[in-house]
């Protein structure tokens, strides 16, 4: 690997192509958030409404956030604790390697549930595709599935065990690589199916739904919400933008890498909405169905076209490696502080987060059957997880990180990073600026007082 250099003693790998910097923010930003949990949380929260408040989190929050995010990494060239260690002797900043760490465990937890199901329709596709489009039987068929416990929870492990291969290979070999290569045809095959709903007769009522904001639905949990889904999206508030851009060379322009990933990533998820929302009303689900809405659906979708069973495997697999890409990412966080700060080998640092993981996976996979009467503020274990990330720990590391540098961090740093590889009008830093100092904090801290009690 070239271009190493040395770190707290240990030495930081680099990302090798421009290319490869797109391909892995994108492929960390572009995952299960976008087909899975976009659709359902759209789905729940009332379509329209949900999309207009999501997109205003992306542009006011989410793009700046990402900015600092990497004006942070790129310029410690460290993990997400030591990245903090390195610009304030402040220990208080600290907390975000402490939110970071917890965060990403807790994804993982039940990220790897969900991609675990992927990998159960993709073998279904495989060696025994139904052609069922009726969703009673869907219904009945999902159920089976996901409450048998101890199969969700062997796929689980199962998909960790694919995600620990890629890690261990490293940074360049394994994420850059298999980024690059898988991110373009997921692409490619979502805008056929986008035609193929286009087609349906549930189309105009589901693009209704999703297109059409009815301004009476904009309530607190709806943008406590978008706003966790903006966060969840775009892999924010845990540092996973930290921990890549430590891997970036200088010339690497970051807001126009944070604007193309926040449009592709925003793109992707607009296009799952158009792939489902015409499905879910051709085929007569509800769409606030919640977390198994996309699995009961589009195997219909898939039921009804012609070669149904060979695009069902193409679209679980890219799913499963969009899954996978993502999961690379956030497992990233712990492992770079584990190999950085604590001076372990990458292997054992890998095997470590793998093993919690499986851990945390397993009893959130068991939280759908046998053990769903074990909940934690009367959620189950795996809803627990997605909770507690989503809706709070992310927005909050992305409030301190905004804070951070909106008030904190030199001016000229942020100057620096953000200016360097390509000139940036002085307006869009100062929009940035503006947005780090005022506009995340304030947004984030209303929106969660009012949307955790409301
Ligand atoms: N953004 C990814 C998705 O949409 C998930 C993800 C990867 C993530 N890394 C993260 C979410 C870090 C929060 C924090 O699927």
């Amino acid at each position: 690997m070239k271009n190493k250099v040395k770190i707290s003693g240990t030495s930081v790998p680099r990302f090798a192509t421009r290319m490869g910097v797109i391909a892995v923010t994108v492929g960390s930003a572009v995952g299960l958030g976008n087909i899975w949990r976009f659709p359902y949380e759209a789905g729940v929260h009332g379509g329209g409404a949900f999309l207009l408040v999501y997109l205003v989190f992306i542009a006011v929050m989410g793009i700046p956030v990402v900015c600092a995010e990497m004006i942070i990494g790129r310029k410690t060239h460290s993990n997400v604790h030591g990245a903090f260690a390195a610009l304030s002797h402040q220990r208080f900043w600290r907390v975000t390697g402490v939110i970071g760490i917890t965060g990403a465990l807790a994804i993982l937890g039940f990220y790897s549930v969900v991609a675990g199901w992927t990998l159960e329709y993709l073998r279904q596709s495989l060696t025994s595709f139904s052609g069922i489009h009726s969703q009673s039987l869907l219904h009945a068929r999902f159920d089976a599935f996901a409450t048998n416990g101890w199969l969700p929870a062997a796929w689980a492990v199962m998909f960790l065990a694919l995600n620990h291969i890629v890690l261990a290979r490293g940074v360049q070999k394994g994420i850059e690589r298999m980024s690059n290569l898988l991110m373009p045809m997921l692409f490619v095959i979502m805008l056929v199916f986008c035609v193929n709903s286009l087609m349906m007769p549930g189309m105009k009522e589901g693009l209704t739904f999703l297109f059409k904001p009815d301004f009476s639905q904009i309530t607190p949990s709806v943008c406590l919400g978008a706003m966790g889904q903006a966060f969840f999206s775009l892999s924010l508030g845990l540092g996973t933008m930290i921990t890549y851009s430590a891997y970036f060379n200088d010339g690497v322009p970051l807001v126009r890498t944070a604007s193309v990933t926040a449009v592709l990533d925003t793109l992707t998820a607009i296009l799952a909405g158009i792939m489902i929302f015409p499905a879910v009303f051709t085929y007569g689900e509800q769409p606030a169905a919640g977390p198994r809405l996309v699995f009961e659906v589009l195997p219909a979708i898939f039921a009804d076209m012609t070669g149904g069973q060979w695009w069902s495997v193409a679209f679980f697999l890219l799913l499963f490696i969009a899954s996978l890409t993502s999961t690379v990412s956030m497992s990233e966080i712990p492992i770079a502080y584990l190999v950085q700060q604590r001076g372990m080998s990458r292997r054992g640092a890998t095997l470590t987060v793998t093993l919690i993981s499986m851990a945390l996976g397993v009893v959130s996979a068991m939280s759908f059957g046998p053990w769903s009467d074990f909940t934690i503020c009367g959620l189950t274990f795996f809803n627990f997880l997605d909770f507690l990330s989503s809706n709070i720990l992310l927005p909050l590391g992305g409030m301190i990180i905004s804070v951070f540098v909106g008030w904190v961090l030199d001016r000229a740093v942020v100057n620096e990073q953000l200016g360097s590889g390509r000139q940036v009008p002085r307006r869009i830093v100062s929009a940035i600026v503006f947005c780090l100092r005022w506009v995340a904090p304030a947004g984030i801290a209303i929106i969660f007082i009012t949307g955790l009690i409301g």
